[in-house]
């Protein structure tokens, strides 16, 4: 897509484990454009973190091209990714491991600003107490240290230190999932009030759609390395066509509902293969309620089916006239699956 602020195409990452290739991650097409959020989604060890990594250049790239802003980041050294590595930071999922505990907060957040060779001392410290302030959190604070913090404010203070160097994108591997749903409401509200503040991009990781339903504009979807789907948030929730999507979203409780108590999510039915012997064909299909023959044996390739959508399934069946059916109800039209790109589904709860 053109105007993409991160374009990653077919991207790869293989683990050598005892002799055999491991692959996290295995031909990922993404693109993030400015000032949306795109939610990557799927069950635990899927590679989502794996990815997060080589966009960050944290981790290998066994293939493909990542680009930020048309700059190609694969192959590039230490010394020449660090003039790039303003434009995108990263929040992670464990507060306590991301923030040294000898540090005092104002230190934390400080810190890029300091490696970067940004301003003299007194000039630093003015931007630590806006940052803290755009976090909510008290003037003060960066007197303490984190461990005189909860865990949501944690995550205020990592989300701060991502914010030091002004990005235009970052990557959210899991931010909320060690934390309670009500507080969860409340950094996620964070995150909305940021992007609408300052026009950052979210690529967004969790297993949880609970969390990511409130946030997305596009939702990811992987299985075993694979993007399996790809469409505008509205008609992922809506109709779903994807037999792995459509499982995801009946597993899933509103955060309304967590709030109030409903049942927890169930997981998705059957054991997730390992990705170290993924089966054949469709690598869902030793789960999929829907499997033919023909699905066991055939891969079936990301097809566009919308400006804003991509499916892998051979049981979406798309006619000339642009009706879509599957065999799991879903009766819809390219037309109506088009241009909803920005279409967020809901608000976060206020809290
Ligand atoms: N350094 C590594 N060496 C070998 N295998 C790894 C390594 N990192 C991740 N993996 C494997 O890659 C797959 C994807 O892991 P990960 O990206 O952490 O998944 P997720 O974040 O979706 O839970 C898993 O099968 C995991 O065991
Ligand atoms: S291709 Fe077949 S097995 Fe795979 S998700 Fe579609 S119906 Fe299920
Ligand atoms: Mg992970």
């Amino acid at each position: 897509m053109s105007g993409a602020l991160l374009s990653c195409r077919d991207v790869a990452v293989e683990f050598p484990v005892a002799g055999r290739v491991l692959r996290a991650v295995d031909g990922v097409d993404l693109d993030v454009e400015p000032a949306t959020t795109v939610a990557v989604v799927g069950e635990s060890g899927c590679g989502k973190s794996t990815l997060a990594r080589a966009i960050m250049g944290l981790g290998p790239v066994s293939r493909g091209s990542i680009k930020l802003e048309g700059k190609e980041l694969v192959g590039l050294t230490p010394r020449q990714l660090r003039p790039l590595r303003p434009a995108v930071q990263m929040v992670f999922q464990n507060p306590f491991g991301s923030l040294n505990p000898r540090l005092t907060v104002g230190r934390i957040v400080e810190e890029p600003l300091f490696v970067q060779g940004i301003g003299d001392r007194a000039s630093r410290r003015a931007r630590v107490r806006e940052l803290l302030e755009m976090v909510g959190l008290d003037a003060g604070s960066e007197q303490q240290f984190p461990h005189q913090f909860s865990g949501g404010q944690r995550q205020r203070i990592a989300i701060a230190r991502a914010l030091a160097l002004s990005p235009k994108l970052i990557v959210c591997d899991e931010p909320v999932s060690a934390l309670d749903v009500s507080v969860q409401a409340q950094v996620l509200n964070l995150l909305v009030r940021l992007q609408r503040d300052l026009g950052i991009a979210y690529l967004f990781i969790s297993h949880d759609l609970s969390v990511v339903r409130h946030l997305a504009h596009r939702t990811v979807v992987m299985y075993l390395g694979r993007i399996v789907a790809r469409s505008s948030h509205r008609s992922f929730w809506k109709a779903p066509l994807h037999p792995y999507v459509l499982a995801l979203r009946d597993a899933t409780p509103t955060m309304d509902g967590l709030l109030n108590a409903a049942k927890p999510a169930t997981l998705v039915e059957g054991e997730v293969p390992s990705a170290l012997d993924p089966p054949p064909g469709c690598r869902f299909s030793t789960r999929c309620p829907y499997a033919l023959d023909h699905c066991r044996a055939v891969y079936p390739e990301l097809r566009a089916v919308s400006d804003v959508e991509s499916v892998a399934c051979h049981r979406v069946e798309i006619s000339n006239d642009g009706r879509i059916r599957t065999p799991w109800g879903v009766e819809t039209s390219v037309a109506e699956r088009s241009g909803t790109l920005g279409a967020r589904l809901d608000p976060v709860p206020a809290l």
